[in-house]
């Protein structure tokens, strides 16, 4: 099949209402934790997408069953220690970095060997960020240096540890919380500030978890072994797959978008500080609390001029995944615009910082990489012409649909490798972009 799509003209104006798909990381999260819940928990609204597919995936192998209804999920959970783990399990969770993670702390107590695998992209990943504290805990590991495929077997006598995440990475905090409940005691994390998900289900679901907010970090304690019951939950909207959609509004002209029933937790909103910082004006509408979860609809005007930004460091994990749709605004703003200490978006499906710089050079906009900085040297008037080929980037989803976002508002005659590459998180997303007036082949 091709894989290639090709673009040679920009958006018309569209004023528009709409729905993105469901939260990613919150359809991961509710499954797992239906898993070890005891009795049944239905889900509605599950993002059905190839990472979410491997998670429904690696829990049935792990002896869980699970139906799909009409409009929701129904997972039959097992209880804690209730895994049934045969020799020579293998769980594959394709291209899904938090899936991987969470599944290593989720599988802590197995007293099997356990071999877990991902695609091309995942086993080029970082995985001693979760080895390291999963040996405190007690779990043996077997890497690759660090990275997929991993043989682990935990033990049935887990302790619980003391452990300073400084990364600001919710997959590493999710990791350990998911083995501290599988450990007898109290096990104690300092952990950078990221998406707070994980904490605010177990919250919801009333596990014995407590949160101490210290600055930029929060100290988080959780009770081991104790039970969840099943539970019902809505999955919304996912702020991740709207924000292609808050910059192709933003780009495009005389337009207005209304993106209904969002997740805007304040862990998650950082694109829309930065590029309100920039000027942007999106407005947050009938903002509701959901299971201690922030929803509220997404209002975006077309914007005519942009402001460079200093952006705040403590707002990088917030919008860690936003990155390369803010670089689009930077590279469409008046000045200069610097951001700091990127680290992180090295390690992503793939090298986003490097591949970003790559994009912005190719597109003709000056860009300065030093260390893990980056700066972004605006062209309000930017108006491409030439020819574009994105390709050779790990089939990374974010990198395709930035690129589509970027043809469809700069100009210029694209071709864009590697379309199934949205399966993993936003299969609607070519419909949806068409259904606005796009004209893609
Ligand atoms: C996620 C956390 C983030 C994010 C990823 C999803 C999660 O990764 O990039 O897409 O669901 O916990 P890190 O926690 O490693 O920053």
């Amino acid at each position: 099949m091709n894989q290639q799509v090709k673009i040679k003209d920009v958006i018309n104006p569209f004023k528009r209402k709409l729905l993105v798909s469901s939260d990613k990381s919150i359809s991961i999260r509710c499954i797992l934790m239906s898993a070890i819940a005891v009795g049944k928990s239905k889900i509605y609204n599950l993002l059905e997408s190839e990472d979410v597919k491997n998670a429904l995936n690696c829990i049935e192998k792990l002896g869980v069953k699970y139906i799909k209804k009409k409009n929701y999920f129904e997972i039959y959970g097992v209880g804690l220690n209730g895994f049934k783990y045969k020799t020579n399990t293998i769980l594959d969770a394709g291209n899904s970095g938090t899936l991987a993670r969470c599944l290593l702390g989720l599988c802590s107590g197995t007293t099997k060997t356990i071999k877990l695998v991902g695609d091309k992209s995942l086993s080029k990943r970082d995985f001693f960020r979760v080895i390291n504290p999963l040996k405190l805990f007690g779990v043996n590991i077997d890497s690759n240096d660090g990275t997929l495929p991993i043989c682990f077997k935990g033990t049935n006598m887990l302790r619980p540890i003391s452990y300073i995440e400084d990364k600001g990475s919710a997959q590493i905090k999710t990791c350990i919380i998911l083995s501290a409940i599988n450990s007898p005691g109290i096990t104690k994390i300092k952990a950078k500030k990221s998406r707070n998900h994980t904490e605010l289900l177990l919250n919801y679901l009333d596990y014995p978890i407590k949160i101490k907010k210290i600055n930029n970090y929060d100290l988080i304690y959780v009770q081991g072994k104790k039970d969840i019951g099943g539970f019902e939950y809505k999955v919304p909207g996912d702020i991740s797959s709207a924000s292609f959609f808050i910059v192709l509004t933003l780009l495009s002209k005389n337009s207005e978008l209304l993106i209904k029933n969002v997740n805007v937790n304040p862990s998650r909103i950082g694109i829309i500080k930065i590029l309100n910082k920039m000027n942007a004006k999106i407005k947050i509408l009938n903002k509701k609390l959901y299971k201690g979860e922030h929803v509220g609809d997404l209002k975006i005007n077309s914007c005519k001029k942009f402001n460079s930004i200093n952006c705040p460091e403590k707002l990088n994990s917030s919008a860690i995944d936003e990155f390369l749709l803010i670089f689009l605004i930077a590279a469409k703003s008046k000045g200069v615009s610097t951001f700091k200490n990127l680290s992180e978006l090295n390690k992503k499906e793939s090298p986003r910082l490097d591949l970003a710089v790559q994009f912005l050079k190719m597109i003709g906009i000056k860009t300065v990489k030093m260390n893990n900085n980056l700066k972004i040297f605006g062209e309000p008037n930017l108006n491409l012409k030439k020819k574009y080929h994105v390709k050779n980037f790990l089939k990374d989803h974010r990198i395709f649909m930035m690129s589509v976002i970027a043809a469809l508002t700069f100009g210029g005659n694209w071709k864009i490798d590697d379309k199934d590459s949205i399966k993993t998180s936003f299969p609607n997303f070519l419909n949806l972009i068409k259904k606005l007036g796009a004209r893609i082949k």
